[in-house]
């Protein structure tokens, strides 16, 4: 029987991710296209936004406890650019990382499963 290691493990476990939230963050606040969507939030809802985000990403939602997604970005009225640029952000974090390639393509292709959810569509 093959027991395949969860993506999670496969892309470093709770380093990875503790490292790809400080980089993913810095992202996304330096990027004037989306950081207006995140003023007027306190650090600490902030930081826990993005590891739920990252969470999603890596293929663990069975720890999210949050609302859905659709919920959670519904008033906000995203686009397609928006979401491309928090998933840039996110394969960007990862190869400064040096995540191999081949796990980022399996993050991307979480990310891009959820994306009608997100858009609200
Ligand atoms: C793959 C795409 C995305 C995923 C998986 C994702 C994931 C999440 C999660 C898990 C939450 C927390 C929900 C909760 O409060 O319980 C959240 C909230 C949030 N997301 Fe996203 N997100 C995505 C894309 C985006 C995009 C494109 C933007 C804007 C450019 C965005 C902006 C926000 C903001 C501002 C919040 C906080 C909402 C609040 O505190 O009221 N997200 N997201």
């Amino acid at each position: 029987m093959e027991s395949k290691k969860s993506l999670y493990e496969r892309l470093g476990g709770m380093d990875t991710v503790n490292s790809a939230v400080d980089i993913f963050y810095a992202k996304v606040m330096a990027d004037e296209t989306i950081n207006h969507f995140f003023e007027k939030k306190n650090m600490k809802k902030q930081i826990a936004k993005q590891k739920a985000f990252l969470s999603y990403a890596f293929g663990c939602p069975m720890n999210y406890t949050g609302k859905t997604l659709r919920k959670a970005h519904k008033k906000m009225e995203l686009n397609e650019s928006h979401f491309e640029a928090v998933a840039g952000h996110l394969i960007y974090s990862l190869e400064e990382l040096n995540v191999p390639g081949d796990l980022i393509d399996e993050v991307v292709t979480i990310t891009l499963s959820v994306k009608d959810e997100v858009l609200n569509r």
